[in-house]
């Protein structure tokens, strides 16, 4: 579904009522600026409280923000970065499917490199293996960014690492969280997972025509779903407190770019050694490894200087992984 234009009004209502939150805001004079009736701002106030927006409605005299809200809209994103390529055009959603099906219909679009599209909430959230991804509304991170390297097909797969490391970066530094990577892609803290990367490419045999890499992290989750609580866990749960997802977002999305230029100008080994200092499953490790119907269990050996998982099986044989779900024994 295109970014719909009901997103974009409401995002200027958040800004409005930012820019303004010394004062209160005559409702006949927001609903003008916003060129919609007085029942449809009510609507809207009532869209933004349900995400958290915290809105005092004064009768007679209209509405304040009790605190600056923490919804990514693209002119809070774009007031928080840096002038660099991550995030030079950002589509926000209040609601959508996926931002990656968001994401791919932009790529075919001709989008440029580093278009961002970022959702509060996604009802078909997707993760590897044709997993679902739970998509709580403005307590997550969800986002996609449409990448066109100029990189050979095959040596694409960093880029998921590439992804682990900011993020476990970030968040150590920002939550002060004790972060762990488990290969490929997701992001540990304490033994469970609080952020996951998909990482889907389109290419002509010698040429990417686009990545999509897609993040998701559990921020200000109160508590992951029943079935999810063994294997995941959000910041909120680990740090007992809340954080800006402004904040975090724009943090990742530096790194991001500034490790996206490095590996590019020097190649994955940067990304391989820092992956491997902070993976305790890089090395050493006993996993359980499943790859569709095949099972294989061993201790890990480190990563190809593409980034490739190295296992040494129990039969005594080292087996280069590809893919497939790790999980310690
Ligand atoms: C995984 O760990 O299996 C990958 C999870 C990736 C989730 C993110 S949330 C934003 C983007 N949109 C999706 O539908 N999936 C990714």
């Amino acid at each position: 579904m295109a970014e719909r234009q009901q997103d974009r009004q409401l995002d200027r209502l958040v800004d409005l009522l930012t820019k303004n939150a010394t004062v209160v805001m005559s409702g006949t004079k927001l609903a003008t600026q916003l060129g919609v009736s007085p029942s449809t701002l009510w609507e809207w106030i009532e869209r933004l409280r349900s995400l958290g927006v915290e809105v005092r409605g004064l009768p007679g005299a209209g509405y304040q923000l009790k605190k600056v809200p923490d919804i990514l809209t693209p002119q809070a994103v774009r007031r928080s970065l840096h002038r660099g390529q991550f995030g030079c055009q950002i589509y926000h959603f209040y609601e959508t499917d996926s931002t990656m099906t968001e994401a791919e219909r932009l790529a075919g679009k001709d989008a440029p490199h580093g278009t961002l599209v970022i959702a509060e909430e996604q009802t078909a959230g997707r993760g590897r293996f044709g997993r679902q991804w739970f998509s709580e509304p403005a307590v997550g991170i969800y986002f996609t960014l449409i990448l066109r390297p100029r990189l050979a097909p095959s040596a694409a797969s960093i880029l998921t690492l590439l992804a682990g490391v900011a993020l476990a970066e970030i968040i150590h530094e920002i939550c002060q969280l004790p972060t762990d990577l488990r290969w490929p892609n997701d992001v540990l803290i304490r033994e469970k997972k609080c952020a996951g990367i998909l990482v889907e490419m389109t290419a002509e045999p010698e040429r990417i025509a686009h990545i999509l890499m897609g993040i998701g992290v559990n921020v200000n989750h109160p508590q992951m779903p029943k079935d999810l609580t063994a294997e995941a866990t959000s910041l909120h749960q680990e740090a007992g407190r809340t954080f800006s997802r402004l904040e975090i977002l724009s943090a990742v999305l530096k790194r991001l770019e500034r490790y996206y230029l490095q590996c590019l100008e020097q190649g994955p080994a940067v990304i391989v050694h820092r992956f491997s200092e902070i993976s305790s499953f890089a090395r050493g490790k006993r996993v359980r490894i499943t790859d569709g119907p095949r099972l294989l269990t061993g201790e890990t050996a480190g990563l190809s200087p593409e980034g490739i998982l190295l296992l040494r099986r129990d039969d005594g044989q080292t087996e280069m992984i590809l893919g497939g779900q790790v999980r310690a024994e």
